[in-house]
């Protein structure tokens, strides 16, 4: 029989593994905490997709035409899938899908505080498409070369479908743009209230995000927060020209030196407000989600019967079969 491996050998060889730019995969020995984070980190990816076709969601009835429907359709069903795919990625971890719907419909576990912000026009289906999916880009590009395996495979597709939303979003505000001055007035209102929340999804400033450190060590992350900030601001600011908008930010210029734009601060106590529950839509996006779920149990108990028939009859067949 072989000799059970001691602790010690087993994190030398994750730590090889990681070192080697390898990746981790479900059956692999881990440390403790570097499970628990990416579980915090997975359901909580996951629960933003799937709170993230709400704001959208809002405009599939009342889309100005057939095409910007199906488009639209097509994205908040991408983002549907996204979340499954990471939840099923979160679940190669040892936690059930079940647990994690539960915590996020009782408040404890998190999703990204930018869907907390209402769309008041269909400007911000544009906007959303363009500022806050070129942000999830920012984020996400860097997550397919992630440690864990399951996750790092996950967004290969993700982040393949997330440029197709910031295209469409894109496409959309340059036909608004094209319009009438009441549809610029439209645009630029949007970009007004969706930028600095855009700025905000990439977390607090670095001084202020203390895991960042250890997760980038095990090469979950690979960016620190500000990086990845300032990436999106240089890729957005030539958007916006040629867009025609004016980004609300005084502070804005290109600094020479360092070859990219300087900008202002984020007002981080804002961040925290949405992030402790108090943003203006946090209330009916659980509520929402919650009621989704209780709405479909159905669903759920009429796939359980028929699995329990099924396995039962297979039963049968077996014992006949002798
Ligand atoms: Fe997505
Ligand atoms: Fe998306």
């Amino acid at each position: 029989m072989a000799e059970p491996v001691p602790a010690s050998t087993q994190e030398d060889l994750f730590e090889a593994v990681i070192a080697a730019e390898q990746r981790i995969e479900p059956r692999d020995w881990m440390p403790d905490a570097y499970r628990a984070t990416l579980i915090r980190q997975i359901a909580q990816h996951a629960h933003s997709e799937i709170i993230g076709m709400q704001p959208e969601g809002n405009w599939l009835t009342r889309a100005p035409s057939l095409r910007r429907k199906a488009i639209l359709l097509a994205k908040a069903q991408d983002e549907a899938g996204h979340g499954l795919y990471l939840y099923a990625a979160a679940e190669t971890l040892g936690v059930d899908r079940a647990e994690l719907t539960e915590k996020l419909i009782s408040g404890r576990q998190k999703y990204s505080s930018i869907f907390n912000y209402p769309t008041l026009t269909f400007a911000d289906v544009g906007v959303i498409g363009w500022l806050v999916d070129g942000a999830a880009i920012c984020n996400q590009v860097p997550l397919c070369r992630c440690s864990y395996g399951p996750y790092a495979r996950a967004m290969v597709r993700i982040c393949k479908e997330e440029s197709f939303h910031q295209r469409q979003g894109y496409e959309l505000l340059m036909t608004l743009m094209r319009g009438t001055e009441a549809q610029r007035r439209m645009v630029q209102d949007a970009v007004d209230r969706w930028w600095w929340p855009s700025l905000m999804m990439f977390g607090p400033s670095d001084a202020d995000s203390p895991n960042t450190a250890r997760s980038m060590a095990w090469r979950i992350k690979r960016h620190t927060n500000d990086e990845l900030r300032q990436r999106f601001v240089d890729m957005t600011v030539p958007q916006a020209e040629h867009l025609g908008v004016t980004l609300p930010d005084p502070e804005l210029r290109w600094n020479e030196e360092r070859g990219g734009w300087d900008f202002g601060e984020p007002d981080w106590s804002e961040l925290t407000r949405v992030i402790r529950g108090q943003g203006p839509c946090n209330a009916q996006r659980v509520e929402r989600r919650r009621a989704a779920h209780e709405d479909g149990a159905w669903v759920r108990e009429a796939a359980v019967a028929y699995a329990a028939k099924r396995s039962a009859e297979q039963h049968t067949e077996e014992e006949n079969g002798k």
